[in-house]
């Protein structure tokens, strides 16, 4: 009797030892995919779309010009902002056009140069229409418009160019930007100068529709 009693106790200590380990581990498979959470969030540097708002202004600008127009766009529209920031800081000798061996005028006749975005990756889920702004150096698009559009996915979302310059129009540089991101429906562009008047702008958004 004795006997068969110590055995029954020892399979009920095997049985509890087992649940025990069961719990443990599922604890923790949970303290993993919290763990895995929490990491994705701290190396995420993605700027989301919390605004739940369907347009855009992104825009890039060196001396404050096309900040103008792009701010003036996000009044009109209510749209979220976002600026193209380069990962080097343009400095006024890097914009130097009267020299041939500015960093600028390098990357200009250089139609690969690709220079490195330096501001947060932006998520355009929910965004379906984007205005894009720059100023023209030298006829185009500064590269660095380039490293942007072929940095995303455009796909069902409305591309509206638009540009400050002192007296150039926009040229062609609207359609290398479309050629180059290869997707989304690029609308024509519009060039302004710096100082445009947001009646001016307003006229201009009101057109498109
Ligand atoms: C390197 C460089 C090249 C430029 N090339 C032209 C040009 O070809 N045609 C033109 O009308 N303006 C040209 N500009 C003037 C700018 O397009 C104009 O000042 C623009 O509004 C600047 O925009 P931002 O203030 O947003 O940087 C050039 C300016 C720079 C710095």
């Amino acid at each position: 009797m004795k006997k068969i009693l110590l055995i029954l106790l020892t399979l009920c200590m095997m049985i509890g030892l087992a649940a025990c380990s069961g719990s443990n581990t599922s604890d923790e498979a949970a303290g993993t995919d919290n763990e895995k959470a929490s990491t994705e969030e701290q190396t995420s540097e993605v700027e989301g779309n919390d605004s739940e708002n369907s347009t855009l202004v992104v825009y890039f600008s060196v001396t404050g010009n096309t900040r103008g127009v792009a701010e003036k766009i996000a009044d009109i529209t209510g749209a979220d902002v976002y600026e193209i920031k380069a990962a080097e800081e343009y400095t006024s000798e890097d914009i130097d056009y009267d020299n041939s061996d500015s960093r600028t005028t390098h990357e200009q006749n250089d139609s690969s140069a690709r220079p490195e975005i330096g501001s947060d990756t932006i998520s355009l889920e929910g965004y379906t229409t984007i205005y894009i702004g720059y100023p023209i150096w030298w006829g185009q698009e500064p590269r660095i418009m380039d490293t942007f559009v072929e940095s995303y996915d455009f796909d069902g979302i409305t591309m509206i160019p638009f540009c400050t310059s002192g007296s150039s129009d926009i040229g062609q540089s609207g359609q290398n930007l479309a050629d180059n991101a290869g997707s989304g429906s690029w609308l024509e562009g519009k060039r302004f100068a710096g100082g445009a008047s947001e009646d001016e702008i307003r006229t201009w958004i009101d057109g498109l529709q």
